[in-house]
């Protein structure tokens, strides 16, 4: 792995089946309950939308989402933890929700769990409100977690400064 120190601009891909060896090992070191390889296959065989964030060509961010009818569910985002804070993150995100806009998609919705402060910050400073709760939706180390859930209007290109 080489250093944050050595970044170059960011490039943003989409995954093939060739990265989810280094999107695992993301994967686990992010989350106390990660996503299998399996998983992740499976979303490239849906077609979910599935995009990769690279520096210096190595892969170190990645986000899935996917759509049915006019509305955008993000289903994972998530940046290497020695490339945190160097607004990957938000990157990421704002291609997924430039993403699902040019495919038509109205709204966007995501799920968190509500200990997650640096994901439900960045969130709402992209304009994500809470819309709802989901309770007991992931597992924990003590029994289970509910879900925060927010939602993003996404006004056609049009209307967007
Ligand atoms: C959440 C996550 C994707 C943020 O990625 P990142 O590249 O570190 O975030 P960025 O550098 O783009 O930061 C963008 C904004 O996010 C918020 N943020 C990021 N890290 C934060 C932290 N530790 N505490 C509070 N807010 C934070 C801030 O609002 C920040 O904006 P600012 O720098 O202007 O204050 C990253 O922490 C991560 O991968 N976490 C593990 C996986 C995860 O929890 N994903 C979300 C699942 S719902």
């Amino acid at each position: 792995m080489r250093s944050a120190a050595s970044k170059s601009l960011p490039v943003i891909r989409p995954l093939t089946a060739a990265d989810l060896g280094q999107v695992i090992s993301i994967e686990r070191a992010s989350y106390p309950f990660p996503w299998t390889k399996g998983i992740f296959e499976d979303c490239l065989k849906v077609g979910y939308s599935c995009f990769g964030g690279m520096i210096d060509g190595q892969l170190v961010a990645y986000e899935v989402h996917n759509r049915g009818a006019d509305e955008a569910h993000l289903l994972n985002l998530c940046v290497h933890p020695e490339f945190r804070s160097l607004g990957l993150g938000r990157l990421l995100l704002q291609h997924a929700i430039d993403h699902a806009r040019a495919m038509g998609c109205m709204v966007m919705f995501l799920e968190v769990r509500p200990s997650n402060a640096a994901a439900i910050q960045l969130y709402r400073e992209a304009g994500f409100d809470v819309v709802g709760r989901r309770p007991s939706y992931y597992p924990a180390e003590q029994g289970r977690e509910d879900a925060v859930v927010m939602r993003l209007a996404l006004l056609p290109a049009a209307f967007v400064s």
